[in-house]
């Protein structure tokens, strides 16, 4: 446990900060039941006054970090998804409750003891990645969804028995669909979930035991955390090739303007459109990031601009309704930007904002990228209208209410392909047609 968590947080990990450590942190693998693993988030809520740790091994605690934005970004919410997919199965493998799903309601404070931040020291930053959507999962491994329901979650007379395959498998599919509605923009989270789920169906299937099929989980957690960083560095190395040519027609390195935070925070480590910008950085093609702040939750201004200049890279924050005057006066070279879903056609839904600073980028001749990995495309969705956007609550925009004034806060807009100059994966660049 400790050793592996040691591993996995050598010192240029410190800049950039990953999202989430290794699940290894705190825990084992081969598991016996007094030292279940943890799963270890930044707690992004606290950023940047505070670099705290979320350490748990309760799954109801990820989704409730998932649903408060503790953890958030595309890939870093795929991850935890995973993880909440594997911690929930060894609590069903050693035949404890399922306690009611309202006990991830994200108005609840943490459960005291479950929930606790542990020191910077204690924990590196790690990775995420990989398969099929949660819906698009066989319902023939295990036994049929509606079994699940059959069994009520938190029945302590039968929780004994979850450690028989049929039940478990019952249950796990219970659990993996309320890890998977925690939040509906990003396709990473269900997909994530989805391969979590298949993982543990095929492990049964294969004739292993709920406890074997959870330690298969903790595996598949840490394969996904390798494979985000893999996928991160190889988008990052793709984005900068992009980059270099304009650096080179301009004789000087760039000033690039980006939206929300897509970086090492959003991810197991190193960030997608951050991940372009530190690769690029590396080059010497980076004079300078403009973050815009990001209304209205801010994560341009509380995570973008801390993670930056943790890492030593120029950044200068923004207002949102900035851009346009930064642009007008030749002061922005290009924008980079990540993605929570991308549609067939190349429609790209990312953090709200991002459209308007499309628009603009097109208007003032500037090429606007998007970077992601492949798991972020959704070939069900053929456009963006087809991608399902998060509405979250009026606090956000107005935290004391106004009698008589509503309020309107969808967390994501879709940027037409049209718009994007090219979209940016571990495979390579795409440019869509348009
Ligand atoms: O609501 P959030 O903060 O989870 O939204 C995140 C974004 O929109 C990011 O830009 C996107 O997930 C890409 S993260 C690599």
């Amino acid at each position: 446990g400790r050793e592996a968590c040691a591993d996995t947080a050598p010192a240029e990990r410190e800049a950039p900060v990953g999202g989430l450590a290794a699940p290894s942190c705190g825990g084992s693998a081969s598991a016996n039941l007094l030292a279940a693993p943890r799963v270890v988030m930044i707690d992004q809520r606290r950023l940047p006054g505070e670099l705290a740790w979320i350490s748990t091994d309760d799954w109801r605690q990820v989704v409730d970090a998932v649903k408060t934005l503790a953890v958030r970004g595309a890939p870093a919410i795929g991850v935890a998804g995973a993880a909440a997919v594997m911690l929930a199965a060894f609590e069903l493998a050693a035949g404890r409750s399922l306690a009611p799903a309202g006990n991830c309601d994200a108005s609840r404070p943490a459960a005291e003891g479950r929930n606790t931040p542990v020191s910077a020291e204690e924990h590196g930053g790690a990775t995420q990645v990989t398969a099929e959507k949660y819906d698009e999962l066989p319902s023939s491994a295990g036994t049929r969804d509606d079994a699940a329901h059959q069994v009520a979650p938190g029945d302590e007379a039968s929780s004994a028995a979850s450690s028989s395959p049929a039940l478990f498998a019952a249950r796990l599919r219970h659990v993996a669909r309320q890890v998977a509605e925690a939040r509906p923009t990003a396709v990473n989270l269900s997909w994530a979930v989805g391969r979590a789920l298949e993982t543990a169906l095929e492990a049964l299937k294969a004739g292993d035991t709920p406890q074997q099929a959870a330690e298969a989980l903790y595996k598949l957690t840490e394969a996904l955390i390798a494979e985000d960083e893999a996928a991160n560095r190889a988008i990052g190395a793709n984005g900068a090739a992009l980059l270099r040519p304009l650096a080179q027609a301009k004789g000087a390195s760039l000033n690039i303007l980006t939206h929300c935070n897509a970086g090492s925070l959003a991810t197991a480590f190193y960030g997608t459109a951050l991940g372009v910008v530190y690769a690029a950085a590396e080059e010497g093609l980076v004079a300078r990031v403009y973050a815009d702040e990001t209304r209205p939750v801010g994560q341009g201004a509380r995570l973008t601009a801390w993670e930056l200049a943790r890492a030593g890279v120029p950044v200068t924050l923004i207002c949102d309704n900035m851009a346009a005057s930064l642009m007008a006066q030749g002061r922005i070279d290009a924008v980079v930007v990540g993605a929570d879903r991308i549609a067939a056609n190349g429609d790209a839904a990312n953090k709200i904002g991002t459209l308007g600073v499309a628009v603009l980028a097109r208007h003032f001749g500037v090429p606007f990228f998007v970077a992601a990995p492949e798991s972020t495309r959704d070939g069900s969705c053929a456009t963006g209208t087809d991608i399902p956007i998060e509405q979250r609550s009026a606090t956000e925009v107005l935290p004391s209410p106004i009698e008589g004034v509503e309020v309107f806060n969808p967390a994501f807009d879709v940027t037409p392909a049209a718009l994007i100059a090219a979209i940016v994966t571990e495979k390579g660049v795409w440019k869509p047609e348009h």
